[in-house]
């Protein structure tokens, strides 16, 4: 594998490529990733991942200084997964070169609901840092996680709209026997917390089995939802039915019709923020 620092070696080392796939990471990477980067093998050659810890993404108060950066690591993990061709880990003056940059807005109906309403600017950064990176990297393919289901659509919806010659394929989310998908953020989670962190899925597959057993009173079971585990000692954001289509709320008439649905989540357990979700 190839690791590279500048765009211009990276642009050396993709010279005449067509058929790039392409992992972009924040790093830190556990079996999630390294299955992500296996779905980019199956859809083009050569494989590119990148590691760029993206402060743009990062609100004031949130874990930009102290999230895991663990570089030499990470190459040691994809030596050993043999997927990926040329790393890309450019510092930030590489990506931001100038102090007064460029940002990618999007539409507030999706890009400032649940997880960027919670986190504002949030999708801003990360739709900012992505078009930086299709930029340099000039994918063909590239692979995102179904973990974070909202970014994905915002990805999505930003190759749409800016008619970006890339294709998002999406992997499953990768969990643990217990359930806790696995998440960089996981490693933040003290001994006790690790044992009660598999509740958060567990609360979304009874939200899943209550719709398909035919409860179809959306509010009322976020409601107990959410009780539940504030109840158990988290903090909860949000616990929220909506369309898969465009995170919207369903009317009782779609719930009931079969509108596809997902379930998300967001909520801290002691300092550890999680985020989850699960289709309907
Ligand atoms: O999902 C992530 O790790 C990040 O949000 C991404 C897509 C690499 C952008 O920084």
């Amino acid at each position: 594998m190839k690791v590279v620092h500048t765009i211009e070696d990276l642009r050396d080392q993709l010279r005449g490529q067509l058929r790039v796939s392409f992992v972009p990471t924040m790093g830190n990477l556990h079996e999630g990733h390294l299955a992500l980067m296996k779905l980019a093998r199956q859809h083009g050659d050569p494989v590119v991942a990148s590691i760029f810890v993206n402060r743009l993404q990062f609100g004031p108060n949130e874990d930009f200084d102290r999230y895991p950066r663990t570089l030499q690591n990470d190459i040691d993990k994809l030596e050993r997964a043999r997927d990926v061709y040329v790393l890309f880990a450019p510092d930030e003056r590489e990506l931001y070169p100038e102090p007064q940059s460029y940002r990618v807005q999007p539409p507030q109906e999706l890009g400032d609901i649940l997880e960027g309403e919670c986190r504002p600017g949030f999708f801003g950064g990360v739709s900012t840092v992505v078009l930086k990176l299709f930029s340099c990297v000039q994918p063909r393919v590239a692979v995102f996680g179904k973990k974070d289901y909202q970014q994905l659509m915002v990805i999505r919806n930003m190759c749409r709209q800016f008619q970006l010659p890339v294709e998002i394929l999406a992997h499953e989310t990768v969990r643990q026997d217990n359930g806790l998908a696995l998440s960089s953020r996981n490693m933040y989670l003290q001994e006790t917390e690790r044992q009660e962190a598999p509740q958060l899925f567990a609360t979304l597959k009874f939200l899943q089995q209550q719709i398909h057993a035919g409860i179809h009173d959306v509010p009322q079971l976020e409601q107990i939802a959410i009780a539940g585990l504030n109840a158990r000692g988290w903090q909860v954001d949000y616990i929220a039915v909506r369309r898969r289509r465009d995170l919207h709320k369903p009317t009782r008439e779609e719930v009931v019709a079969g509108e596809p649905l997902v379930v998300l989540a967001a909520a801290k357990l002691g300092a550890t923020r999680l985020i989850d979700n699960l289709e309907i």
